[in-house]
């Protein structure tokens, strides 16, 4: 036995030895490559590879010229290949232009908005969805993609918030990583593979107020403790791009950040690949207030490790003039293109550089879509259940009513960012439930045409349907248009009369299934009483209707976790789970409730906490939440050892059984506390997640190992640290748990 472990050992250990040496091999290759083609290019080529433009349309001159790098939003094959072709054939070098895309969440089958993805805590899954999302691109001459988005944002106001993965900076990462795989593929040539960019670097969700390109002002140490692990994370799966953000950082705007551009990305994280600026950022220094005009903002941008310019001209117009005088060195300049051509080679480009559809399987095939409706249906995440009215018995059913704006929008159940997907493809839920229960069960009476309506004339007909039903299925939320960039909102409840219809239709008494599509949270903690189910979707993509209608009729259970905190109010926001103890944290028994108080007895008191006296200090819903049709039981949440030492691994475990009669899946989390540091640590942070299958019955051990390595944080020299001392951990299915696990590190 032990000469077979050792022989394996061996066999690794060669298996590793050669393909870092295949890897040193072909990079090696690919510099000598790049050296010589450097050493050929003009001033003016080089400037060529740092500039990217909309559509194929009219660049013919550019490309021959071998002044234009990248393409983005262009999508007909032959207008591509032809642009190609003149880089290729026309252009001195022949160096190969690459096609861009927004594609954030699938192509023309649409996933999922990244938040709903994020909500199935399923890593897996969601790199399923990427490598699926990658192959239809590819059929379209897509090769780069900007995604994934792993702003982290504590607000729910941002309309971007859906483009995300939410709150938590371990779970952002998780599903960074996942997609950014999911994407590249084993290689960067492959035939399926589309390169990746991990934006907004960074901290474009701490946007004041959640307004949208709005001013960031973060410490440094929660900018890396909060804001920033998911991209150093990017850069470990080797996302080819970044993407620097609009927004501005302590004073200084995100593209002409020399410290996170360069210092952070480069020098300490070691990036390989290039940067590229967001829409025009380059030139909006000069509106930031930091640079005074174009040529400052090329120069400001550029000497930050701004690599690419997206849209405005600043660099071609200025970057040659700035080289000849002296101002910026040229070998900056072909440091940059360097970084640019490593990436073209690594795709292949100069190799393939045409893309022909028929290599392609076809988009929105029959697997697609299923891999689409995997994913909507553990992005569901029930948040309510009463008296399990969910899921429903379709033998019992004698009519159902389906209501609401969202019931059959088969525009807005794909969500925001969604170039390629086209409605047409759509399944709406109303067309599910039919298929479900056969159409003349099923009495469709939306009662608003769309979410922000203030017309209640559809309202008599919606009640009237409700009456003749034994269930009312009311699909309410946002449209899509509703969340997204520059989408924001500062009232983040149900829009339109949609309170208003659960009012009514609640009148009838009979049982309400609310299924909620939307770009963010949404509060309607008083309405949802009216509620008897409450069945959170996101905007879940092409096949939203079947994937709702497998969940409500008992085909699957939900397994979806929030990712992002629910507020009971708008007032709340910033409310998060890894928030501070304070020195007065609130308490139940602290709490003076102001609405139950007699006027005359609520008066300044001596049990000052850092609640809000009229809604408390929790959220409706915590972060992790989510309901099942069984329920799961923890015990035995245990560590290996109550002591370890710094740089070992913490090995922590716990029996998760199904008690109830439903196969299902469960997120079990692990938080862990790190009780007092040279910085003031969070209440708790998730530090890992497992989601497990367990048979109605049975029960499953679920083990997490945890470095003491990544319990650390920024110390005040911003050093990152894990301190020796007490703390805690659980295990939980959100994180509203009790953390009772005690460990030391030495
Ligand atoms: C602006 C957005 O901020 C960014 O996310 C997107 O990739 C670019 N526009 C290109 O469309």
């Amino acid at each position: 036995m032990k000469k077979l472990i050792h022989l394996l050992l061996v066999l690794t250990l060669f298996q590793f030895t050669c393909s870092t040496e295949k890897t040193n091999n072909q990079q090696a290759a690919i510099d000598t490559r790049v050296n010589a083609l450097i050493k050929q290019m003009t001033l003016d080529e080089k400037i060529g590879q740092l500039i990217q433009k909309n559509g194929a349309a009219g660049m013919d001159s550019l490309v021959r010229a071998g002044a234009l790098s990248s393409v983005l939003n262009e999508i007909d094959v032959l207008a591509q290949n032809q642009l190609q072709r003149v880089a290729m054939e026309e252009s001195r070098l022949g160096i190969p232009l690459i096609f861009a895309r927004d594609v954030i969440h699938g192509f023309n089958t649409v996933l999922p908005i990244p938040l709903g993805q994020a909500a199935t805590w399923n890593p897996d899954l969601v790199k399923e969805g990427a490598a699926m999302s990658a192959t239809e691109a590819r059929s379209s001459g897509i090769r780069w993609t900007f995604s994934p988005m792993i702003d982290v944002t504590r607000d729910p106001r941002w309309g971007r918030i859906a483009e995300g993965y939410g709150e938590d900076p371990v779970l952002t990462s998780a599903m960074g990583v996942a997609t950014i795989k999911g994407y590249q593929g084993e290689e960067l040539s492959g035939k399926n593979s589309m390169l990746a960019c991990a934006k907004h670097f960074a901290a474009y969700g701490a946007a004041e107020a959640g307004r949208d390109y709005h001013t960031v002002a973060v410490p440094e140490n929660e900018l890396r403790d909060v804001y920033l692990p998911p991209f150093k994370a990017a850069v470990e799966a080797e996302a080819g791009t970044f993407m620097a953000a609009f927004n501005e950082i302590n004073g200084i705007p995100a593209t002409g950040n020399k410290f996170l551009l360069s210092k952070v990305l480069r020098d300490e994280w070691n990036f390989k690949g290039f940067v590229v600026s967001d829409w025009e950022s380059v030139r909006q220094l000069v509106v930031h207030g930091y640079a005074h005009d174009n040529k400052d903002a090329a120069y400001k941008s550029f000497t930050a490790g701004c690599d690419m310019e997206m849209a405005s001209t600043c660099y071609e117009t200025y970057l040659k003039e700035m080289v000849n005088s002296g101002v910026v060195g040229e070998e900056l300049i072909n440091e940059a293109v360097r970084d640019i051509l490593t990436i073209k080679f690594k795709m292949g480009l100069f190799e393939n550089p045409y893309t022909n559809p028929d290599d392609y399987p076809a988009v929105l095939n029959d697997e697609h879509k299923q891999l689409s409706r995997n994913i909507a249906r553990e992005s569901l995440v029930l948040l309510k259940n009463e008296s399990a009215v969910l899921p429903l018995k379709k033998d019992n059913i004698r009519k159902v009513a389906v209501i609401g704006p969202l019931a059959d929008a088969p525009h807005d159940q794909l969500g925001t960012w969604i170039f390629d997907g086209n409605k047409a493809n759509s399944t709406t839920p109303l067309q599910a439930i039919q298929d479900y229960c056969g159409k003349d069960k099923v009495i469709y009476a939306p009662g608003m045409d769309i979410s922000r309506t203030m017309n209640r004339t559809g309202f008599a007909k919606a009640i009237d349907a409700a009456k003749q039903s034994d269930v009312v299925l009311l699909f309410i939320g946002e449209e899509s248009i509703l969340s997204g960039e520059s989408h924001c909102r500062a009232d983040i409840s149900l829009p339109g009369l949609q309170e208003e219809l659960i009012t009514e239709i609640a009148k009838t008494g009979k049982p309400i299934v609310a299924v909620v599509m939307a770009g963010r949270p949404l509060t309607f903690e008083e309405s949802a009483k009216e509620l008897d189910a409450i069945l959170y979707a996101w905007h879940p993509g092409t096949m939203a209707g079947p994937a709702v209608a497998d969940v409500l009729f008992g085909q699957e259970s939900p397994s979806g976790k929030l990712p992002v905190t629910f507020p009971r109010t708008v007032g709340q926001i910033p409310i998060y789970y890894a928030q501070k103890n304070s020195g007065k944290p609130a308490s139940d028994e602290t709490w003076e409730r102001m609405y139950e108080i007699p006027p005359e007895a609520f008066q300044l008191s001596v049990g000052n906490t850092n609640h809000y006296i009229d809604y408390g200090f929790k959220p409706w819903f915590p972060f992790g939440y989510g309901l099942s049709y069984t329920s799961f039981e923890y015990s035995n949440q245990k560590v290996e050892k109550a002591v370890y030492n710094l740089g070992d691994t913490i090995k922590f475990s716990v029996t998760v059984v199904n008690t109830g009669k439903t196969d299902a899946k469960e997120v079990v989390q692990l938080y862990v506390r790190d009780l007092v540091g040279s910085r003031t640590r969070p209440v708790k942070q998730l530090e890992d997640f497992k989601k497990v299958f367990i048979a109605a019955g049975d029960s499953a051990e679920v083990d997490f190992s945890v470095p003491t390595n990544s319990l650390g944080f920024h110390d005040q020299e911003m050093n990152y640290v894990t301190e020796s001392g007490d703390f805690l951990a659980g295990i939980g299915s959100n994180s509203d748990l009790e953390l009772n696990i005690q460990f030391t590190i030495k």
